[in-house]
């Protein structure tokens, strides 16, 4: 083994001991690293993203039910590094997981060709939101317990790896934060988990309820929601 490995297996043993996860958030090196640095090729990626329109929809915005998430809009860096992590097992995505693999579209350069493509889809001007119960009492929450790393306008960020939450659909949204805060998404960042655990069941449906009404800018949304991509069309 090298010095590396040793470290790692190391670090696993003591995290298992602490009672902690054996996953890591956001480790360095790996597939993850290597298409960050690849220059993608929007060509490639559509025939690479028409894997993926077959549940995200050719449009990028998933379904309003949650289902599946909006990708269009997210930031590239986000959506290579839950590839990566779907891929490796490092979140569980079991009806993605066959399709998103290596022999299915490719290793880290169809990563970063897909990236390139749906860097040009515009977002939906209507995803799903919530009840609108509780959004006096979502809003403060967000404020206090989310603006630090997802934005004050929901917008996350791309060098830290932190997703958009603008314009994504309520029941995903709802899912996702129910998983990270159980500790059930392997690849949750730790610091959200601890910021949010002591949620009750309220807070936790008005924060996610208002994160859902957050909208992108104009310019990034389509014209209507019945706006087709003309790329699969
Ligand atoms: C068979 C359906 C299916 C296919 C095909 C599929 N996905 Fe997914 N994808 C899903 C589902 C379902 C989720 C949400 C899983 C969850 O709730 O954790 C998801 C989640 C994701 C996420 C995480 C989004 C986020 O905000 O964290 C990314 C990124 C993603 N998919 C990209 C892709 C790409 C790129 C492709 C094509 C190479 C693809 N998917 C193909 C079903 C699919
Ligand atoms: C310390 C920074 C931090 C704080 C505070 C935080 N988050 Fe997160 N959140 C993250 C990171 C990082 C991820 C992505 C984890 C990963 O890489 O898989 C994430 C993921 C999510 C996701 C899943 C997004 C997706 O596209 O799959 C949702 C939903 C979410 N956060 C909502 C919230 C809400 C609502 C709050 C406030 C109550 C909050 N977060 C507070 C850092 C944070």
């Amino acid at each position: 083994m090298s010095k590396q490995q040793v470290a790692k297996v190391l670090a696993v043993a003591v995290g298992l001991a602490l009672g902690g996860s054996v996953f890591a958030w956001n480790e360095e090196g790996g597939e993850k690293d290597e298409a960050l640095h690849l220059k993608g090729d929007p060509e490639n990626g559509r025939d690479v993203y028409e894997v993926c329109a077959a549940c995200h929809l050719p449009e990028g915005w998933g379904s309003k039910d949650g289902t599946f998430p909006q990708l269009a809009g997210q930031h590239g860096t986000v959506v290579i590094k839950q590839l990566a992590d779907i891929r490796a097992l490092n979140r569980n995505n079991p009806t993605m997981y066959p399709f998103a693999l290596p022999s299915q579209i490719g290793g880290p350069q169809a990563l970063a060709d897909v990236v390139a493509y749906m860097a040009s889809l515009p977002m939906t001007p209507d995803n799903g939101v919530g009840p609108g119960k509780d959004l006096e009492l979502g809003k403060q929450l967000y404020a206090d317990n989310c603006v630090r790393c997802h934005g004050d306008n929901g917008q996350g960020d791309a060098e830290k790896f932190y997703p958009k939450l603008q314009g994504q659909h309520y029941e995903y949204i709802l899912r996702q934060f129910r998983e990270i805060k159980a500790g059930a998404r392997k690849n949750a960042n730790p610091d959200m988990v601890k910021q949010v655990h002591e949620f009750t069941e309220q807070q936790l449906l008005a924060v996610c309820d208002y994160a859902s009404r957050i909208k992108p800018p104009a310019d990034k949304m389509a014209p209507s929601a019945d706006w087709k991509n003309p790329d699969f069309n």
